[in-house]
């Protein structure tokens, strides 16, 4: 590889308008110089989810402002810039067009090399950022839009070893909140309430734990949740603070036990390859929730595999994750020319079929 590779990331491809600039000395773990994020919460609260054409309005307005920002906390000029990364697809395709149409004019005035990325990849390939983390590790991608096992052999490499069959966890978190009329995102908001709730009042099912192999299924949560609040509504009329602790504790424990049971068996399968230092990470918004990574701390380390998890800013949207694949990318040579296209669906692992079902971002890949 060459000395020292400095490159700007773009991510713009949900909710979050994000820049940020990692630089890569040969030989030492990459370096996040800046790393700004701009959430779209507040412009989507009243609709109870991101509205697209919001989104990618909101992306065209902010992401100007956030390159401006991670240069100057990277105290660097375009002009330092090796190459500009931008996330090219899976997501919401109006939100993917404004950030590849940023990284395009960007490239085009600067002759900077342009390097699509895959949004996937970039949570996939965190734990090199942070950990350094060698190949092959299993990769457990947790999001509002996603869920699967991989296993990454090389940046542009993966094999998919199981995955949601409907709605991710994120997405499940979400619509419970809503249910609940929690503030979104649900993920945090039905966590904190979990804290002071009762996980066994409730008996919500463990979805597809019958069925062999680590494909997971969440929608019917939402469904249990649903009948259960409303029964209890009939019977008293609403809900009180512990009847929304305990339905959030009820739900999260079975988030927490499937994927508990679907990682030891992912785990099983990845240790067939033999690893030589075997090493299961989470990375995407969900692998924020301290019930979840503490469940597969515990399970990971059970089976002789260390267990990595990337900082909470780091496991929710951001640009540094787009920047370093970017830089694992352009190290294999792979650049794109001005005819780069958004892609609305990208699967990492192209050879696997497609999975079934087809949640609020689009068919599971
Ligand atoms: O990776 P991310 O920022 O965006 C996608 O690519 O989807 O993930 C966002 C998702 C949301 O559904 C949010 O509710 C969920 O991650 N999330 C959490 C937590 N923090 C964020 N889910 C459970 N517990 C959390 N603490
Ligand atoms: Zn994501």
């Amino acid at each position: 590889m060459v000395q020292t590779l400095t490159v700007l990331g773009l991510e713009s491809s949900c909710d979050d308008t994000a820049a940020a600039v990692v630089r890569q000395r040969k030989g030492t773990r990459a370096d996040i110089l800046s790393s700004i994020v701009h959430g779209q919460t507040d412009l989507h609260s009243a609709y109870g989810g991101v509205v697209p054409e919001i989104a990618a309005r909101a992306h065209a307005e902010k992401l100007d402002i956030c390159v401006k920002q991670a240069l100057t906390q990277a105290n660097i000029t375009l002009g330092d810039l090796d190459a500009i990364a931008v996330t090219a697809g899976p997501g919401l395709i109006g939100g993917v067009m404004s950030g590849v149409m940023c990284a395009k004019g960007l490239s085009a005035a600067t002759g900077l090399p342009l390097v699509g990325v895959n949004h996937l990849a970039g949570h996939a390939l965190t734990p090199r950022l942070t950990d350094g983390i060698a190949f092959p590790y299993l990769m457990l991608l947790v999001s509002g839009g996603h869920c699967q096992y991989l296993i990454a052999h090389g940046p542009e490499r993966f094999t998919r070893l199981g995955g949601t069959i409907d709605d991710a966890p994120g997405e499940a978190f979400d619509k419970t909140a809503r249910l609940l009329g929690l503030p979104q995102p649900g993920g945090p908001s039905v966590e904190v309430e979990a804290r002071t709730g009762d996980p066994k009042r409730f008996r919500f099912p463990r979805p597809l734990l019958d069925r062999p192999g680590c494909d997971l299924s969440f929608s019917g949560l939402k469904t249990a949740l649903m009948r259960m609040r409303d029964q209890i509504v009939g019977e008293k009329g609403g809900l009180t603070r512990q009847d929304r602790a305990d339905l959030c504790a009820g739900f999260q424990q079975a988030i927490v036990d499937t994927l508990a049971e679907k990682s030891r068996r992912a785990i099983a399968l990845y240790l067939e390859h033999a690893p030589q230092e075997p090493v299961i990470a989470v990375a995407g918004g969900v692998a924020a929730n301290t019930a979840i990574r503490s469940a597969l701390e515990t399970v990971s380390h059970g089976m002789g595999t260390r267990f990595t998890a990337p900082p909470l800013a780091l496991c929710t949207d951001n640009a540094a994750m787009i920047a370093y694949a970017g830089i694992e990318r352009f190290q294999t040579g792979a650049l794109d020319g001005l005819d780069l296209t958004a892609r609305p669906r990208w699967p990492l692992d192209q050879s696997s079929p497609a999975m079934l079902g087809s949640g609020k971002k689009g068919a599971k890949a």
